[in-house]
């Protein structure tokens, strides 16, 4: 049996930023908090909690003298406002990407009548990049939504970084019906272009693909849908222990792929597992 794992598997630059930051201030002293988890992955989220930085989720559990971390999906402008006039220490791990994505949603909403968002309306990225936007807007996650989208004179368009550049492209095309101009901010970021198309090529050449990364992470979500539309067997899973042993049986060449937020550490056990259970 071949077990292939797909190039750009695992931790984006962004994520790797963020934890760095989170362990850097593990060890400064004090009490240090992230607001929201600091990526979404579960395994990494509980590890860091074991080192003394828990994840907050509400303001009120924010007190006076902690020092908080702003996650790597970003925090809602008004949030981020009210975090820094609660506490005197705020370190943004916010992700430069999605930095750039809210930047841009602010521009275009200066400049034009109507933004619209490509990604998940409730995903904490995508309300962030809502919250910088100052007058209309709508978020679409497929290109049948942005045929429904009334016309206008001028549209902005950009998209959560963790989406799909065809399904970009497309909507681009759409929006170009829509108004007299379309003004086009690419925020996809490299990481995971370059994660979904290799993910992608590879599920083509194999019997079974496996996704490993959170069930939270829209990210890993998304590649296993994309590896599941080219390799009908394809799972999701956060850890080896959700694997059955017998579905390795007589098969000759298994795919992996990992999440940007998942750590080599889970991908290694799920390579071995599936190995020994070749062998049984
Ligand atoms: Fe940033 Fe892209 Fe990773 S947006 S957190 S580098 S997947």
């Amino acid at each position: 049996m071949e077990i292939v794992i797909a190039d750009f598997s695992g931790f984006c630059f962004g994520v790797e930023r963020a934890i760095n930051i989170v362990e850097t201030e593990a060890g400064a002293g004090g009490k240090t908090v992230t607001f929201g988890p600091i990526i979404h992955n579960p395994q990494v989220v509980d590890a860091l909690a074991k080192k003394g930085v828990k994840p907050i989720n509400a303001l009120e559990e924010i007190e006076k003298n902690d020092s908080v971390i702003i996650r790597s999906h970003g925090v809602e402008k008004a949030t981020l406002e009210l975090i820094s006039k609660k506490v005197s220490r705020v370190i943004d791990a916010t992700c430069p990407f999605v930095l750039k994505a809210q930047r841009a949603a602010a521009e275009l909403s200066h400049k034009c009548d109507s933004v619209v968002i490509l990604g998940e309306e409730q995903h904490p990225e995508v309300k962030s990049i809502i919250s910088y936007t100052t007058g209309e807007y709508f978020v679409v996650s497929l290109p049948d939504e942005a045929e429904k989208l009334p016309f206008r004179k001028k549209y902005g368009f950009l998209a959560q970084t963790t989406q799909n550049n065809e399904i970009f492209l497309k909507i681009s095309d759409i929006l170009k019906t829509k108004c007299d101009s379309v003004t086009i901010v690419k925020t996809i970021c490299n990481a995971t272009n370059r994660r979904q198309k290799a993910s992608v090529e590879l599920a083509a050449t194999v019997d079974i693909m496996v996704v490993i990364g959170g069930k939270n992470s829209a990210n890993t979500t998304r590649l296993y849908q994309l590896c599941k539309e080219i390799c009908p067997q394809t799972f999701h899973i956060e850890t080896v222990g959700e694997l059955p042993s017998s579905t390795f049986r007589h098969i000759n060449r298994i795919g992996l792929t990992a999440g940007a937020s998942t750590p080599g550490y889970l991908v290694q056990e799920v390579r071995e597992y599936i190995l020994r259970s070749a062998d049984e």
